[in-house]
Parts: C-alpha cells; sequence; structure tokens
C-alpha cells in the first residue's frame, strides 16, 4: 500500500478550514507489512467476515445472567438478597487492580504483615448525573485482604490530588507495582489541565465545547467517553495517555495509603498516522487514544502497552478496503456502504523506550518513555471502539480482550444484531501476528437480551487455576430494560440515578479451551481471587 504524507499545518485544522489546505491528500493507510515482531508493521484485521459469524441468538455460553434484585442497589442500606455498594457514596465504573508486570493480580505484603489488593476506579461523587460522570472522572482506590470486601481509600479515596494529573478529567487505564514496592499507574489524560466542567467558557475553547450536540452529529467533534449523551461546554475532548509513579503502599492507622509524592508525565499522543488524531476525526461521532495497559511479554521479556485508538489518517478519507471486509468471495456476497469507514477502531501498541530492567532507576525509566508501533488490530469497517484492550497468557498463546458496546458496530447488514455489549477476545501465538477470533465472531460475553446495558468495561484476570479466569464488570444501566440506551438522558434525574449502577458487577467465570470459550458460573460482586 501507498503512504502518502498529509502536509502537516492540515492536521492542525478544523474540517472547515481543511479546503484552505488545497485539495486534501489521501490519508496514510494503515501500516500493511508482514514484519511480525512486536516492532514491526503487520497489522491484523478483525474483518467484517469475521465479526457477521457472532451469533444473533446469544447463548448461555456468552450471556450472563439478568440482575433481577436490581431497583434497590443504588440505595445506602443493603437490601435483603445482599445487593450493596461497593463504594457508597461513590459511581465507580471502569476498575482494575495494581497487578504484577507478568500480568497476574498482585498481592501486596505490607507493614502490618497483612497481605493486600489494590483497586483503582474511575469514580465521581454519588450525586453526578451517571451521564455526566466521564466528563469529571477522577481516580480513586479502594483495598481490601479477601480479594472482595473493598474499603475506600484513605480521604475520599482520591490516587492524587485532581491538580496534579494531566487532563481535566483521567480516564481508564492500568497499574503495576514493581519488585521494589514501587507503583506505576498509566491513566488516560483526557482534556486540558485546568479546565473546569462548570466555568464559562474561555475563547481559546470557542470551537470546541460551545457548540451544540446537533451540529457535531457528522461535525469535529467526539462525543464524551461512552458516546452517550451531548457534549458538555467548558471541556475539550482530547486524550493523551499518562503515567503517575513515586509511592510505595504502606498501612498508616489501620489504612492503606500511597505514601510519598506522585509524579506525572504524558507519555503518548496518538500521531495522526499509525493512530488518529482528534483533529482527523472529522466524520463518525468520537475518537480513542486511550485506555493503556502495561505488561511484560512472557516470550522477550521486554515492557509493552496495549491502548484504545482509531486506525490514522483522516476519518473522512479512509476507506474500507479488501482486507477489512474478509475473502473473495465473502466479498463479493455484501454490499458495504462507504460510511461504513466511520467505524475504524484499532488496538494500538507501544514499546518501551528504555531496557525494561527488573526493578530501580532503569525499571522507571522504561514504564515512563514509551514508542508508539503500528496498531496490532484493527476493525475498519466492523468496530469503532476497542476499549480497555488487554491480554491474558496461557499456554504460549496471546489472548486479546476488548470491551465494545453495540452502537459501536458499524451499520452494515445485520452486523448490529450480532454485536452486542460485551467482552470481545482474539487468540494470537505472538503479541503481534494473526489473531483468531474467539467462538468465531469474537464475542465472549454479552449482556442478558431483557438488560442489553446491564453491565459493561470487563476486565479478565488469571487465577492459579489455568483454566480458570475470572472477568470483572461494573453495574452499567440495567434499569433501562431492553430500551435504548439514547433513551437514558431524557429520563427524568430521580431515573437516571435508579438505573444505573456505578458499582462492581458479580465477577464471572470464563473457561478458556483454544479457541472457544464460556461463561461457568458467578462469585460475589467484585471479588478478583477465587
Ligand atoms: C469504557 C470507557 C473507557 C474510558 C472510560 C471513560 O468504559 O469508555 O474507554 O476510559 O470509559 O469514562
Amino acid at each position: 500500500m501507498t503512504h502518502s504524507p498529509i502536509r502537516p499545518v492540515c492536521l492542525l485544522l478544523v474540517s472547515a478550514l481543511l479546503a484552505s489546505c488545497g485539495s486534501p491528500q489521501p490519508s496514510p493507510a494503515p501500516p500493511g507489512g508482514t514484519d511480525t515482531r512486536p516492532e514491526g508493521n503487520y497489522t491484523d484485521r478483525w474483518t467484517l467476515q469475521e465479526a457477521m459469524q457472532i451469533p444473533v441468538q446469544k447463548s448461555a455460553q456468552t450471556s450472563t445472567p439478568a440482575i433481577t434484585d436490581w431497583p434497590t442497589v443504588n440505595f445506602p442500606q443493603p437490601n435483603p438478597r445482599g445487593l450493596k455498594k461497593t463504594l457508597p457514596g461513590y459511581h465507580i465504573w471502569d476498575t482494575w487492580p495494581i497487578r504484577t508486570l507478568g500480568g497476574g493480580v498482585a498481592d501486596i505484603q505490607l507493614n502490618d504483615g497483612k497481605s493486600y489488593n489494590v483497586l483503582i476506579h474511575l469514580s465521581v461523587k454519588e450525586d453526578v448525573l451517571p451521564g455526566k460522570r466521564h466528563d469529571i472522572a477522577a481516580l480513586r482506590y479502594s483495598y481490601a485482604t479477601d480479594g472482595k470486601s473493598w474499603k475506600l481509600g484513605a480521604g475520599d479515596g482520591l490516587l492524587f490530588p485532581k491538580q496534579d494529573s494531566f487532563g481535566s478529567r483521567n480516564w481508564a487505564g492500568s497499574a503495576v507495582i514493581a519488585d521494589d514496592g514501587q507503583v506505576f499507574v498509566f491513566y488516560t489524560a483526557t482534556g486540558e489541565k485546568g479546565e473546569n466542567f462548570d466555568a464559562p467558557l474561555l475563547p481559546s475553547r470557542a470551537g470546541r465545547g460551545d457548540i451544540p450536540s446537533s451540529a457535531l452529529r457528522g461535525g469535529l467533534l467526539p462525543l464524551s467517553g461512552s458516546g452517550a449523551g451531548d457534549i458538555q461546554p467548558g471541556i475539550s475532548y482530547e486524550q493523551k495517555i499518562a503515567v503517575a509513579w513515586g509511592p510505595k503502599l504502606k498501612v498508616v492507622g489501620g489504612q492503606v495509603i500511597f505514601d510519598g509524592a506522585w509524579r506525572h508525565k504524558v507519555i503518548l499522543r496518538a500521531d495522526g498516522t499509525y493512530y488518529q488524531t482528534i483533529q482527523q476525526s472529522d466524520v463518525g461521532d468520537l475518537y480513542a487514544f486511550r485506555d493503556p495497559w502495561v505488561f511484560r511479554d512472557p516470550a522477550d521479556q521486554k515492557l509493552y502497552m496495549l491502548f484504545e485508538g482509531n486506525v490514522g489518517g483522516i476519518k473522512s478519507q479512509q476507506r474500507c478496503a479488501p482486507e477489512d471486509i474478509g475473502d473473495a468471495a465473502y466479498r463479493a456476497s455484501v454490499q458495504v456502504p462507504e460510511t461504513a469507514r466511520n467505524w475504524n477502531g484499532a488496538i494500538g501498541l507501544a514499546v518501551s523506550a528504555g531496557n525494561s530492567a527488573a526493578t530501580g532507576a532503569d525499571l522507571t525509566a522504561s514504564l515512563t518513555n514509551w514508542k508508539l508501533t503500528p496498531p496490532l488490530l484493527t476493525a475498519r469497517c466492523v468496530n469503532q471502539e476497542l476499549e480497555r484492550p488487554h491480554f491474558v497468557f496461557k499456554d504460549s498463546k496471546y489472548y486479546l480482550f476488548t470491551s465494545s458496546h453495540v452502537k459501536k458496530f458499524a451499520e452494515v447488514g445485520d452486523l448490529r444484531e450480532r454485536g452486542a455489549e460485551g467482552l470481545y477476545g482474539f487468540v494470537g501465538s505472538g503479541i503481534r501476528g494473526n489473531y483468531t477470533p474467539l467462538n468465531a465472531g469474537g464475542l465472549v460475553l454479552n449482556n442478558p437480551s431483557t438488560q442489553d446495558y446491564q453491565a459493561y468495561s470487563y476486565e479478565v484476570l488469571p487465577t492459579p487455576d489455568p483454566s480458570r479466569y475470572l472477568i470483572t464488570s461494573f453495574i452499567d444501566s440495567p434499569g433501562i430494560g431492553d430500551r435504548d440506551i439514547g433513551e437514558f438522558a431524557s429520563l427524568p434525574p430521580e431515573q437516571q440515578f435508579r438505573a444505573f449502577g456505578g458499582t462492581l458487577d458479580k465477577t464471572h467465570v470464563l473457561e478458556i479451551t483454544g479457541s472457544g470459550t464460556r461463561l461457568n458460573g458467578q462469585l460475589d460482586y467484585g471479588q478478583i481471587k477465587p
């Protein structure tokens, strides 16, 4: 494929100005080489042909049971069936445990002689309207000695003061603990430091958050994190990947605290070639450059990062390539509208620019300096948001998991009846190479058909038993049943609060065999140890 450079000045301008750059240059095609080393240029595709193998009728193999004792979950008092909020007083959603660099949940021995697990959550106070939470999200932490009875961190649980982190709000990421106890938290810095949700608009933000959402559809600006709800005046939407590091965990006065000062650094920005920038996202309703997940490759022992992105280049100029669709016979059998290119999700890969040492200053340098490489997997003309990508390593295979929303599947044929709010997965024999969608189409877990938006944002965690994995998620909006999520924002506020969970869901047990998976039972709410 030919890669035509885009004139850099054009990249900086909004689409209204593109005309003045002369005729737009074709955007680069996704890198399409054959080099399957992690830093190579081979990019696999989740093709339309593969995704169309997701069954319309979901079976017990992938469906979670409906939460029927729902309506009281949001009430402060525990209800008779034992449902309770994980962190009373807060909405929490995307959540991740502090892990070892090898990928397992870290059991952290602290100075009181006990072993702790620590979770990090996207969070807001419970009185925030659920749909607005993405616009002011902050990272909070909780800890437990039994892997399920989570206690809010010291103070009001904030990981670090809001003004210290990059972005005006922080979105999902991952966290690892080094052998010397130092914790590294990778997070998405969304918007710009200092922006204020409630503040009057500054002139510099004109043309960003102050445009009515109706003008944004098909326009330049993405909607907020989940894609639900209007754009919020006063804030901007660019996403960058950042790291915070420095403190070690310690028990003080019976509470687990992060002891020491955090340092923050922006480590990756979308480059416009491999990964789409916000300015290039000129059609469709959003873009992504977020959700870093850091790990040490069991094969070469180097440090890598997965993240969520979109195929680089101006979106309106992208085209569905034959290899996005499927083999020749399949291509001859489908009609793919040109607008399918508006769905161009990618799972990105960055390589540590350090020597990947196990501990000390070299490890710090490795975890705080990164280089972008081409996407591992793209889903152009198939799906727009491949969220919170992460790996499970099993039997020398790489199981790649990602969450996606039903409405983030392309409007092609009956794909949206096949896609679901759920967890998707692929298996490959290395970080970069050919991936096979699990269960043929890629679907691993879907919500029950009576409650399409019951839960979301999944992470698959290993257990000591190599055939059993645990899937964590948060309870999203079961209260809207099988109605369209678009109706959520028009409900009266008290109904929105009742329809929304903002708490950890029951953990699902997943069995993995080769390229097949099966849900097999549930554990307690928020349980991360078997
Ligand atoms: C998934 C997600 C993440 C993002 C966060 C924002 O639940 O869209 O990709 O980091 O929510 O709230």
